[in-house]
C-alpha cells in the first residue's frame, strides 16, 4: 500500500495529564513538526491537557464516555468532531480508551498511539510496572499505527529505553517519558512526510524498499 498525500490538521486525543501533547505543541512551535493542531479531545473534563491546549491556542473539548450508551456510539461522536475540523491524522496522547471500528474505519491508517514499552512486549495497562515486575533490562517507547488489536498496529518509531537496577514503576517512566516526548513529534513527522507503505504488520518507511517490492 502507498500512502496517500496526509492532511496535516492534526486532532490529538487524552485523557491526563497531556506531557505528549505537549511535546507535539513544542515540536510545531520549534519548527521540527509542520503540522497543525486542530483539535484537542479529552474523555475528561478534569484532563490537565486541555489547558495546556487551551493555554496554546488551541480548540479544546471533553467529550465524557459516559454520557454515550455504547463505545460505538462514542466513537461516532468523535468521528464527526474530527472530520468537523478537517482533521486528516488522529493521534492519541494518553487516551486510555479502546478505539473502536467507527472510529479506525474513518481514519484508516491515520491514527497513531504512544504507548510506553517495546511493542509487543506490555501491552495494555500499567505497561512500566508490567515490565518491572517481569524483570526486562531495557523497556522503551513504542509509536504505532492504530488497527482493532489493541497496541498491535505496525510499529512506527520504537525506541529502548534502560531498566536501571532499583528502579521502581514510577522512575522507569520517567526515563521512558522523557524518549516519548522526543518519539512522538518525530513519527507524527514521518508519517505526514508520506510515501511510506504497511505491508503485513510492518510499517516501511518512504526510503527502504523490501524485497517484495524490488
Ligand atoms: C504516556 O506515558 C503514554 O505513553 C501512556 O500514558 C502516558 C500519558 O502521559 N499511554 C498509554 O499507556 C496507552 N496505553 P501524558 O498524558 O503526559 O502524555
Amino acid at each position: 500500500m502507498t500512502s496517500d498525500p496526509i492532511n496535516r490538521r492534526l486532532g490529538i486525543l487524552i485523557s491526563g495529564r497531556g506531557s505528549n501533547l505537549q511535546a507535539l505543541i513544542d515540536a510545531i512551535a520549534g519548527g521540527r513538526l509542520d503540522a497543525t493542531i486542530a483539535l484537542v479531545i479529552s474523555n475528561r473534563a478534569d484532563a490537565a491537557g486541555l489547558e495546556r491546549a487551551r493555554a496554546a491556542g488551541i480548540e479544546a473539548i471533553c467529550l465524557p464516555h459516559r454520557a454515550y450508551a455504547t463505545r460505538e456510539d462514542y466513537d461516532r461522536a468523535l468521528v464527526k468532531e474530527l472530520q468537523a475540523r478537517d482533521v486528516g491524522l488522529v493521534c492519541l496522547a494518553g487516551f486510555m480508551r479502546l478505539v473502536g471500528a467507527p472510529l479506525i474505519e474513518a481514519f484508516p491508517n491515520r491514527i497513531l498511539n504512544i504507548h510506553p514499552s517495546l511493542l509487543p512486549a506490555f501491552p495494555g495497562l500499567d505497561a512500566q510496572r508490567q515490565a518491572i515486575e517481569h524483570g526486562v533490562k531495557v523497556s522503551g517507547v513504542t509509536v504505532h499505527l492504530v488497527t482493532a488489536e489493541l497496541d498491535g498496529g505496525p510499529i512506527v518509531v520504537q525506541r529502548a529505553v534502560p531498566v536501571i537496577a532499583g528502579d521502581t514503576a514510577e522512575s522507569l517512566s520517567a526515563r521512558i517519558l522523557e524518549e516519548e516526548h522526543r518519539a512522538y513529534p518525530e513519527a507524527v513527522q514521518l508519517i505526514l512526510h508520506g510515501g511510506w507503505r504497511v505491508e503485513g504488520r510492518r510499517f516501511v518507511p518512504a526510503r527502504f524498499p523490501t524485497s517484495a517490492s524490488t
